[in-house]
Parts: structure tokens; C-alpha cells; sequence
């Protein structure tokens, strides 16, 4: 069995995107990143808690200047379906006015965390504010979003791994898997 899975866990179901994969398409999103922010004042606003390997990786293959700074949101609690209210629990301890701000999320599903954090970072006016994700679940969509960068566009299943839980377990999975629900 693979490292962070307990074999008798029989909710951890297929692999939907592997870590090969991953490694492939955050190499590709970081070039084309660090070409449209060449020469630019680049902050990078990573929404914890689900985002924290993919920017890991992400960062190390970026090859312009950047800033890295954190926010932490909840909608899920302990649930696979979105609670409908985002709540900020950690805020940005930069200023972003007139930066270029993106956005670095692991996955938009009904679209209500990142259309909320558009929302909000606009009131602080940043020169420009765009929005990268690792995955894009675009049928449970509630809210519409623009997103300029997405890694992979997975159809409705709910996914564990690579930073993405269901509550609190599952994030240090390698690579994206479907989880089971009963
Ligand atoms: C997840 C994910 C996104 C959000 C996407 O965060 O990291 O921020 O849900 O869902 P939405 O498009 O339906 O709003 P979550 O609230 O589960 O917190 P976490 O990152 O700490 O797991």
C-alpha cells in the first residue's frame, strides 16, 4: 500500500491524476506563469489549507522574482459537500496594492471560495488579479469564475491528495484520488 493510506481504509478509491502527471503539468503551468509575469510584480496569494503542496512545487519551478503569502479559508468542515459560507481564518500579511496578485488554489468546485476572495482582494487594490488552480471541478459549479491557469479538469467525483483532504486526513497522498463516500 502506498505511504499515507492505511490498507483496510476502503473509502481511498482510484487514481485520478498521478504524480507523474502532476509533476508534468505544474512544470508546464510554472513556465507559462513565469513568462506572463516576467518583469511584473508578482504575489503569489496561496489559499490554505488544500494549496500547500502544490505551491511547494510550483514555486520551485518558478524563474522570475515572486512574493509568497498565505490566507486560510473554510467552507467544508468535516463534509464532502460545500457548506455554502466561506470564512476567512487567516488574512494576508502583505499589502497588495498594486501588485500582481495570483490567486494559487488546489481546486474550484462550486466556485464560492474563489469568486468570495475576488471579491476581497479587489477591495485592496492590487494592479491586477488573476486566478491559478491546480484542479477545476466545473459541474458543481454555483458561481461563475474566471480562472486563467488550471492544471486538470476532473469531472464530479470528490478527490483526496496532494494537499486535498476530507476532514483533515488524506493530504499527504502523492497523487489525486478519488475518495469513496458511504
Ligand atoms: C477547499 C479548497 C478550496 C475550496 C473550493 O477548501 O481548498 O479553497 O474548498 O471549493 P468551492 O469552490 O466549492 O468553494 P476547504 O474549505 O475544504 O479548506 P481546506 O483548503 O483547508 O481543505
Amino acid at each position: 500500500m502506498k505511504k499515507g493510506i492505511n490498507k483496510m481504509d476502503e473509502k481511498v478509491g482510484k487514481v485520478l491524476i498521478s504524480k507523474e502527471q502532476i509533476e508534468k503539468r505544474v512544470k508546464e503551468l510554472a513556465k507559462q506563469i513565469s513568462q506572463d509575469y516576467e518583469g511584473k510584480d508578482l504575489v503569489c496569494v496561496i489559499i490554505l489549507r488544500g494549496a500547500f503542496m502544490f505551491v511547494t512545487d510550483l514555486a520551485k519551478e518558478i524563474s522570475i522574482p515572486a512574493k509568497f503569502d498565505f490566507m486560510a479559508t473554510s467552507s467544508y468542515g468535516d463534509s464532502t459537500t460545500s457548506s455554502g459560507v466561506v470564512r476567512i481564518y487567516k488574512d494576508l500579511d502583505m499589502n497588495i496594492e498594486g501588485k500582481d496578485v495570483l490567486i494559487i488554489e488546489d481546486i474550484v468546485d462550486t466556485g464560492r471560495t474563489i469568486s468570495y476572495l475576488v471579491k476581497n482582494l479587489k477591495t485592496r487594490n492590487p494592479k491586477s488579479l488573476e486566478v491559478c488552480t491546480l484542479i477545476n471541478k466545473p459541474a458543481n459549479r454555483v458561481v461563475n469564475v474566471k480562472i486563467k491557469y488550471v492544471g486538470f479538469v476532473i469531472p464530479p467525483e470528490f478527490v483526496i491528495g496532494y494537499g486535498l483532504d476530507f476532514a483533515e486526513d488524506y493530504r499527504h497522498i502523492t497523487e489525486v484520488r478519488v475518495f469513496k463516500e458511504d
